[in-house]
């Protein structure tokens, strides 16, 4: 057995559910102020916020540990578990934000990650209690006991990210595998008016949305976590046209696939759209973000 097959069993044990569902539920209870949550999510940066906070709090508390090695080297290491623990709490928020729109098999594995993360925190608030007490020795231990049990959280995210594309841009293929020449995609008079719909084009799969003889169209899957558009509804954010998904409820703009609300934080694929002699035709965009025409 391969040392990562058993974060697969964490992902198929139901049992977790116990825990999982109800943390989820309680998530999305507190979090109901769509601007905040957002944020947590990273929407105004355009990226996952979770693991850039990660990245800033576990490396305080790893380069904390580090230097607990060396001789007299103790208050800087103080300093740095002080700034992780600084860290920990919007670091914390935003992972919990991130969790309450994952899907089961990810929740399961992401509330190990959080208790391991827990663990972390508990035994270094602990470290620089002893700390600030003087007793330096013992606040080393503990901090290198937090250390453990944050690198099991640390691998736990890891698999998160990539083996469950928790967080991933569920569009970024779209640019590869798309039609760069104009391609047909059926007759304008057979797209409804003012109405998500699917159509393939080539390889992929779009959802395309008809206005009089004005024509959008992006890529079909969300870049959340790829449900697909076209069961969206419409939706006007600050007088633009947007198509909202149907599972999160993340809101794209139709003009460049820019994201409005999230949780999604990448753009939706854009596809420029022309109409010759009545037939749709369109082509992916080399670069999601920008305008459709
Ligand atoms: S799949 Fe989650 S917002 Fe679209």
């Amino acid at each position: 057995m391969r040392p990562f097959d058993d974060i697969d069993r964490i992902a198929r044990t139901e049992a977790l559910d116990r825990v999982a569902a109800p943390a989820r539920d309680l998530v999305n209870r507190v979090l109901t102020n769509r601007k905040i949550a957002d944020v947590l999510h990273g929407v105004p940066i355009g990226h996952p916020l979770h693991p850039a906070l990660a990245q800033l709090s576990f490396g305080s508390f790893l380069s904390a540990g580090l230097l607990d090695i060396l001789p007299r080297t103790r208050r800087p290491a103080t300093a740095l578990i002080g700034v992780g623990l600084l860290v920990a709490g919007p670091t914390a928020a935003s992972g919990w934000a991130d969790y309450s729109q994952a899907h089961e098999e990810q929740q399961r594995v992401g509330i190990v990650h959080a208790a391991a993360n827990i663990t972390m925190i508990t035994g270094y608030v602990a470290s620089l209690a002893a700390r600030l007490r003087g007793r330096s020795t013992r606040g080393a231990l503990l901090g290198w006991a937090a250390l453990a049990a944050g690198s099991a959280g640390a691998v736990l995210g890891g698999h998160l990210s990539y083996h469950q594309s928790l967080g991933a841009n569920h569009a970024e293929d779209y640019p590869h595998i798309g039609p760069e020449d104009w391609t047909d995609a059926g007759a304008l008079a057979d797209l409804p008016e003012g109405e998500p719909v699917a159509r393939r084009a080539g390889e992929v799969n779009v959802v395309v949305v008809r206005r009089g003889d004005e024509v959008r169209a992006l890529g079909q899957r969300c870049p959340h976590a790829s449900a697909p558009l076209s069961d969206g509804d419409l939706a006007d954010v600050d007088g633009d046209t947007c198509v909202e998904c149907p599972w999160h409820g993340s809101v794209f703009r139709l003009d460049d696939g820019r994201v409005m609300r999230g949780p999604a934080t990448a753009p939706a694929a854009v596809f420029p759209t022309r109409v010759r002699d009545g037939r749709l035709e369109l082509r992916v965009a080399t670069w999601p973000g920008v305008p459709a025409s």
